[in-house]
């Protein structure tokens, strides 16, 4: 048993393999307390941890001067406007133009297996992999219903929550603030790691002190946004890859959020998650209930390295759907770098031929196949082919495709529309804009009203039409503009604080039509780069484009703070030009694919460009990529060694479950010279397992052969340095790391690749 109630205490044990979170009901009001989150306790009989008292001003005990015990009571929930002045996590405006709310334990139940909830994206799993705990509590004043709902997935470390509010009055009540979850804990010396960015400097990290008063990170701009991430971790001050305590808290939703910490008077903490309040307000007829999306809740006590890995196997085996789920993911070549808007069916079959000689397995068609669409000023909502440019259609050109043996691949931004456009010319009032106001406009285009079902039902049909007929394996879902004048149209004045929310469950819609509708076709979502990159994304889209700049050395940074909650499997992370078309930076080849494998793997550029020393790297690239695929994107575990954001250098590695094999890489930035030596140590594998280490030291394609006679360097390819070494060397001592194998490797961007493999003995 995984939950467990304790009728005695009145406790709610809830555990996974390594971690507890407990809460207990008190006083005969039934308040719902939360006791404890952290590493495993065994006991049940732990409802004395409980803060029951008043703050010490007040010499009474509990229950004699209420405002004070709310102040300072470890809420579950907690409400609105009576006693308790730390941020509630529900508001409400009721019939007397009142906003106070309170919910006390009603009744409980606790079922194997979880519930869909309804509209959102949610994680899911057999009956036999979580267990699922309902607490029904009221607010007897309002008739209000709120039932927490709480989901041990004790395998990976990972409870999830989230909140369904039932209005059982027969007057209508509304709404305004509605978190999905909330706890309350002792501050000790956390602090707060977040994940912010911007277009092509997505999730980099910064962490902080926990100050008194409120932080947080949010958006409110209509989608999770590169700016801010829908996650917040409360990590010790000691924290590292290996050790220390962190909480993570994950929103599995795509657009505006809050991610909120408060420390308040007595060094206690209020940790918080869910949509943003601002603008918000939802009507509830009698009956009706909305539904709070879901927040993933991880404790880890071996540090950020082990948060990252209960996330990574919970988001791969509970929130990325089947049939990607398990599936290695298509070496693919996207043609956007490559041509932009400028291409026709001759230019792309010659780019498609190339890649299927060097071995890729998917054509993408970026942007520029519809409509008017010579240029982002046009075209966006007509999603019908542009003769012009493709004579045989979509049809014809996927067929020509899958005729050179790749499977193809279509761009589409379906939530949007240039105001050059038929559809825009045709339904002028479909796009969100306010009354009277300026109807901003981003990248030349505007957003389509996805809270109205006709507007759904419309692009559904137009795009299903190209789907059926043609013959498409994959699709690049774009998003590429946030929100302005949120404002509908096609609602009620009274209405348009549902406006933003049916945005997001229209998307959702679209998205579960078209899965249900065309289920072998693998999505891969984008929002100008990694704007929408969420976990309510991934149980759509099992991948994400992770930025729009596509230099390897950005990339590190990119990547690895998008592995902190993200499994590599979900980046998409393609090798580009040089130089590049974002930095202008020049870096080696085999730097690019050696950050690149570390995602869903492919290419971006025209290869009929590159030379034929290039090409032959790009074949062993491909081939390697398709020997360490299963490894890298299915089976291994995560590891990050040196961290961008703190040197010159960068460091990851994936070990195989088993531990018998492992793929390392190293990067530098720029190249040093007469300098300290360096030894890179591993981590996770087995210490009593040999393992041979092998790696590439043949120069980079780029080496100018000049140099290398100069400096004495060999260029022949199959220079490769191997040796045996125990995992506990590797891990405690290292690899050495030689200057001079730098220097052939390029100097400055140079990185290196290790393979390992148990040596039998
Ligand atoms: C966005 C995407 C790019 C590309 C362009 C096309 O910026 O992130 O990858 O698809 O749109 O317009």
């Amino acid at each position: 048993m995984n939950i467990q109630f304790d009728e005695k205490n009145r406790v709610f044990k809830l555990d996974t393999e390594h971690t507890s979170y407990v809460m207990a009901v008190v006083d005969n009001e039934g308040f719902l307390g939360h006791v404890y989150y952290g590493a495993k306790i065994s006991d049940t009989d732990v409802a004395y941890l409980l803060r029951t008292d008043e703050n010490p001003m007040v010499p009474s005990k509990n229950n004699r001067d209420r405002s004070s015990f709310l102040d300072t009571f470890p809420m579950e929930y907690p409400g609105n406007g009576v006693g308790d002045y730390r941020e509630s996590v529900i508001a409400v405006l009721d019939k007397n133009g009142h906003s106070a709310v309170q919910f006390f334990y009603r009744s409980h139940q606790i079922f194997d297996g979880k519930k869909k909830i309804p509209g959102l994206p949610a994680s899911f799993a057999k009956e036999t992999e979580c267990q699922t705990l309902e607490i029904v509590t009221e607010d007897p004043v309002l008739g209000l219903e709120a039932v927490l709902v709480y989901t041990v997935f004790a395998g990976s470390d990972v409870i999830t929550r989230s909140v369904r509010v039932t209005n059982h009055e027969a007057e209508t009540i509304a709404l305004t603030k509605v978190m999905s979850a909330s706890f309350d804990m002792d501050a000790e010396d956390y602090e707060m790691l977040t994940l912010h960015g911007s277009w092509a400097r997505e999730r980099q990290i910064e962490q902080r002190p926990v100050g008194y008063g409120k932080q947080s990170v949010s958006s409110v701009r209509g989608e999770s946004s590169h700016q801010e991430h829908p996650f917040v971790a409360l990590v010790s001050k000691d924290a590292t890859e290996d050790q220390g305590k962190v909480y993570g808290v994950h929103f599995v939703y795509s657009g505006n959020f809050l991610a909120q910490v408060e420390k308040n008077q007595f060094d206690t903490l209020r940790v918080m998650m869910g949509i943003h309040p601002q603008d918000f307000c939802w009507e509830l007829k009698q009956n009706e209930t909305f539904y709070a999306p879901e927040t993933v809740l991880v404790f880890s006590g071996n540090g950020l390295g082990g948060m990252t890995r209960n996330l990574h196997d919970f988001y791969r085996s509970h929130m990325i759907r089947s049939p990607y789920k398990n599936k290695k993911r298509p070496i693919l070549i996207n043609n956007w770098e490559a041509t932009y808007f400028d291409f026709n069916e001759e230019k792309i079959l010659t780019i498609a031929k190339k890649a299927k000689e060097a071995g890729v397995e998917l054509f993408v068609l970026d942007d520029g196949w519809f409509g008017a669409r010579n240029d982002d000023y046009r075209g966006l909502g007509d999603w019908y082919v542009n003769l012009e440019k493709l004579p045989d259609g979509i049809s014809g050109l996927s067929k020509k495709v899958e005729e050179l043996g790749l499977k193809f691949g279509l761009w589409v931004e379906l939530e949007m529309v240039n105001k050059d456009s038929d559809l825009y010319r045709a339904h002028p009032d479909w796009i969100i804009s306010a009354p009277n106001r300026f109807e901003s406009h981003a990248r030349h285009q505007n957003v389509l009203d996805f809270s109205r079902n006709e507007v759904v039902d419309y692009i559904y049909e137009m795009i299903a039409k190209v789907i059926r007929e043609s013959s498409i394996s994959y699709i690049k879902w774009d998003m590429n503009r946030y929100m302005s004048e949120p404002y509908s149209k096609g609602s009620a004045p009274c209405e348009q604080g549902k406006v933003m929310h049916k945005y997001i469950l229209g998307v959702y819609d679209l998205y579960t039509r078209l899965t249900t509708e065309f289920p072998h076709i693998l999505f891969e979502s984008c929002a100008s780069g990694g704007a929408r990159f969420d976990p309510a994304m991934l149980y759509f889209a099992p991948q994400t484009w992770c930025s729009d700049d596509t230099d390897a050395s950005e990339r590190t940074k990119i990547q690895y703070g998008t592995s902190y909650v993200y499994p590599i499997v979900s980046m998409g992370s393609h090798v580009s030009a040089v130089p590049n078309h974002q930095m202008h930076r020049i870096t080696p080849i085999e730097t690019r694919a050696n950050v690149a494998y570390f995602g869903t793997f492919g290419y971006e550029l025209d290869l009929n460009l590159l030379s034929d020393a290039e090409i032959e790297t790009v074949k062993k690239q491909i081939a390697f990529m398709k020997e360490h695929r299963e490894l890298i994107q299915m089976d291994g575990d995560f590891y990050r060694l040196l961290s961008p954001f703190e040197g010159n250098e960068t460091a990851w590695m994936v070990v195989s479950s088993d531990k018998t094999q492992a793929v390392a890489a190293f990067y530098q930035r720029l190249n040093k010279v007469n300098a300290s030596w360096l030894r890179l140590k591993l981590d996770g594998l087995d210490a009593n397992t040999k393992y041979e280490v092998s790696c590439d030291m043949a120069p980079v394609t780029s080496y100018d052969a000049k140099i290398a006679e100069a400096y004495g360097h060999k260029t022949e390819e199959d220079s490769v340095k191997t040796y045996q070494a125990y995992g506990d060397e590797l891990m405690s001592a290292g690899i050495p790391i030689d200057r001079e194998e730098l220097n052939k490797k390029g100097g400055d961007f140079a990185s290196l690749l290790y393979t390992l493999k148990k040596v039998d003995e």
